[in-house]
């Protein structure tokens, strides 16, 4: 079975094709043309821009992803396109693009919810067929190659758009136990790197910096931590829910910046020194992870899950992966956690084809058949609930 994913929620233009044989997936290509370049100048995604970018990129992104594949599409078995949650105008391009080619060829068409897509991510790496073309070329993430995915699952979903702990206890049955009650936790990041004057994205801006400083060098400690435990707050820590804040840590980065410039007289055009940006955002990451890991595992406690999956863009981040391994390690040890690549942690349209793999997996053939007419009925929808 070959599947054709496509990807346009947001500001990456991607195009997969997966084959699944047997329960393998192989992924014959994975294209994903990035705007980073074209919002970094605005500071951040311009929702119409980046719908004018996929317009003039997705059929060469297509091309592409077909002859790496060496694959025609008539060779399609199932087309399946991302249709929510995201920015409207960048998603329409995606759902449109996919319809047309569903009634042009003929073929079965499936909407995939992208946070669904990212959560499916982790079955990429875990039941990946080591002889597929794209193979994972970390040792590391090779260790887990094949292993068995059991449910329940819990995923923590960290993304630009989404901060999630969703639980599921077989495919496609999930249940959120806890979100963000504002920013979501890439949304903060991206923030706080616009504050530390780091550009967009902002993510791996931050981390940058952050694993720039060393905290155990005390005099590189004097701008912001002096002898304080923890300078910026970890909201929620405590709470009885599993809810998530990050908008209180974003505002107490800001007055900490502020407070930097009024007490070292400098002006608006002055920028921050290096070691006071290195600092803050190596501040801003623990407080971060920290809430992040420590509800993960207050949640794997309450829901005994038998895997955990790490999902979204902010996945890439190899301090909150190092800490939540490292926790999970030490409190719940017989629970399944692998490493993602970091190629199917941020938006690709391989994790689309792959969630929609299983879901045809556990269709009909009625159902199956009647993907050949959604090219007249999918909705897309900016606001798409899991
Ligand atoms: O999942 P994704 O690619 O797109 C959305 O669905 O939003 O996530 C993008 C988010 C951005 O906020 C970006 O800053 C963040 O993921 N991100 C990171 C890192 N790489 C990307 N955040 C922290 N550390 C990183 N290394
Ligand atoms: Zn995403």
């Amino acid at each position: 079975m070959i599947i054709l994913g496509i990807e346009t929620s947001c500001d990456e233009t991607a195009i997969a094709i997966l084959e699944k044989n047997n329960g393998q997936l192989s992924i014959l290509s994975n294209i994903v043309s990035s705007q980073i370049a074209l919002h970094a100048a605005w500071g951040g995604v311009v929702p119409n821009l980046a719908a004018r970018e996929h317009l003039k990129n997705i059929i060469p992104v297509l091309k592409s992803a077909l002859k790496e594949a060496d694959k025609k599409m008539e060779d399609i078995d199932l087309i399946a396109v991302t249709h929510g949650p995201g920015l409207i105008p960048a998603l329409l391009i995606g759902t449109n693009f996919a319809k047309t080619l569903a009634y042009l060829y003929k073929k079965p068409l499936m909407g995939i919810h992208h946070i669904e897509g990212h959560i499916y991510a982790n079955f990429i790496c875990n039941e990946i067929n080591v002889n597929s073309k794209l193979q994972i070329t970390n040792n590391k993430q090779n260790t887990n190659l094949k292993k068995e995915t059991a449910f329940p699952i819990l995923s923590l979903v960290v993304s630009g758009g989404h901060t999630q702990l969703v639980l599921m206890t077989d495919h496609f049955k999930y249940q959120v136990i806890g979100e963000t009650q504002d920013d979501a936790a890439g949304e903060a990041f991206d923030k706080v790197a616009r504050i530390l004057e780091l550009g967009y994205p902002g993510g791996p801006a931050i981390s940058t910096q952050a694993d720039n400083f060393n905290p155990s060098v005390t005099t590189d400690r004097f701008q912001i931590s002096n002898d304080k435990k923890h300078t910026l707050p970890r909201p929620m820590l405590h709470s009885k829910d599993f809810n998530f804040s990050f908008s209180g840590l974003k505002t107490a980065v800001l007055y900490t910046v502020q407070n930097y410039r009024k007490e070292n007289d400098l002006k608006k055009e002055d920028t921050l020194p290096n070691n006071f940006i290195r600092e803050m955002a190596y501040e801003f990451q623990e407080a971060a992870t920290d809430v992040l890991v420590y509800k993960t595992i207050q949640a794997a406690l309450k829901y005994n899950p038998q895997t955990i999956f790490l999902a979204g863009g902010v996945s890439a981040n190899s301090n909150l992966h190092d800490k939540l391994s490292q926790a999970i390690k030490k409190n719940i040890p017989q629970i399944n956690f692998t490493l993602q690549p970091i190629t199917y942690s941020t938006d690709n349209a391989a994790m689309i084809a792959t969630a929609a793999s299983y879901r045809w997996e556990n269709m009909s053939s009625i159902q199956k058949k009647n993907l050949l007419h959604t090219w007249k009925t999918l909705q897309t929808n900016a606001q798409l609930k899991l």
